[in-house]
């Protein structure tokens, strides 16, 4: 059978809500990089848009073995088929089944909404509508566990959206394109989540399990209160925690971690380590000069860490700034794979990986 999405000509993104048209620049840069073009449909703080290429297929623009990595500005992306509405508050569910069918068996539904305060809303809606809505794929023959074919449900309100499919290695694994963590009582601040969000969206299980475990060292640069050494350190690293403020009392009792008042920028470690991470609030090239200045001189062999981005051409900030740490870690003759997202728990900022290439 052939599979639908690599023939869609348009996709469906969901993003955080102001960053539609960083998300719309992305897109035409990764198209460009692939001899494509197209337009975006977006509004304004609506969190999410349509991409579209006529006559173009638009797989290549998502992760996996067509395309590449993760795009930095969508949580979610997946190849759009079609629209639905003015679905009946009676039976919701048969008309669109009728419409879907001719894509199916689907392997999961992700039944999506924008993360806005009026998307938001249609939660518990969606809740219902998954328990009626599953059971009917089933019954109508329209579901295979082996499948690998993700349907997509994005909805404007109750009665309208789009959908589309997708094999699952190149759609986030998240409803959403957001991992549902909860923050344990023990985690000194809320940051603790954007860490754990971090290496789940950027690193791949082999990945964690080769660099975040025990007998691993890490350095956390601006680590106070301590969310992101407290995350570290329970994995099993060992972690120095670099701040002038103080890290919460318990991490420095309870866990291989030691703290150092210093200034992040001018510090050098008494001797490498595996694992650096930083969520530093600085100028975005400051701290990007940081990471690189760590890495070029072998300080540590991975690194992870925010960029804060509170200016305007938040796109093409960062698309300088990830190009020149690329060119100068290539220059130096270290192969390294660099990713970036903005994670759910982002704002103004981004998160960024850096990590030695499979096989070096
Ligand atoms: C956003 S907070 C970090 C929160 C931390 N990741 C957590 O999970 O609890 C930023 C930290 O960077 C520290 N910081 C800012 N500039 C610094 C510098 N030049 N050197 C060391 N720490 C710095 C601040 O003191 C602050 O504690």
């Amino acid at each position: 059978m052939t599979i639908i999405s690599h023939r869609a000509e348009a996709l469906l993104l969901l993003c955080r809500a102001g960053f539609e048209a960083d998300c719309a620049a992305e897109l035409t840069e990764r198209a460009a990089a692939q001899g494509q073009g197209g337009y975006a449909r977006a509004t304004r703080d609506a969190g999410w848009l349509t991409w579209h290429q006529p006559g173009q297929a638009v797989a290549g623009l998502l992760p996996g073995p067509s395309g590449g990595e993760r795009l930095i500005f969508a949580r979610t992306a997946w190849p759009l088929l079609g629209e639905f509405s003015d679905l009946p508050p009676t039976d919701r569910v048969s008309p669109l089944l009728a419409q879907v069918a001719p894509w199916g068996p689907f392997s999961a539904v992700r039944l999506e909404h924008a993360d806005t305060n009026a998307g938001r809303t249609l939660q518990r809606f969606l809740r219902g509508f998954r328990k009626a809505l599953e059971p009917a794929l089933k019954q109508a023959r329209l579901w295979d566990d082996g499948a690998d074919r993700i349907l997509h449900l994005f909805f404007e309100d109750s009665a309208q959206g789009r959908f589309g499919c997708a094999p699952a290695a190149t759609v986030s694994p998240w409803e959403q394109g957001i991992p549902r963590l909860r923050l344990p009582a023990a985690a000194p601040s809320r940051s603790a989540l954007k860490l754990e969000e971090a290496w789940l969206c950027l690193m791949n299980e082999a990945e964690r399990a080769h660099w975040l475990g025990a007998g691993r060292s890490a350095v956390d640069l601006g680590a106070a209160p301590g969310g992101w050494t407290w995350q570290l350190a329970r994995r099993g690293l060992r972690v120095t925690g670099v701040d002038h403020g103080r890290l919460a009392a318990h991490l420095l009792e309870e866990y291989p971690v030691s703290h150092v008042s210093a200034d992040a920028f001018t510090w050098r470690p008494p001797r490498p380590v595996d694992v650096l991470v930083c969520d530093i609030v600085d100028k975005p090239s400051r701290s990007l000069a940081l990471m690189e200045k760590w890495l070029l001189r072998g300080w540590a062999r991975v690194a992870l860490f925010n960029l804060k981005l509170p200016m305007k051409q938040r796109h093409a900030t960062v698309s300088s700034l990830l190009s020149r740490l690329q060119v100068s870690l290539a220059d130096a003759g270290l192969a390294m794979q660099i990713r970036a997202a903005q994670l759910y728990h982002d704002r103004e900022e981004i998160t960024v990986a850096v990590l030695p290439q499979q096989g070096t």
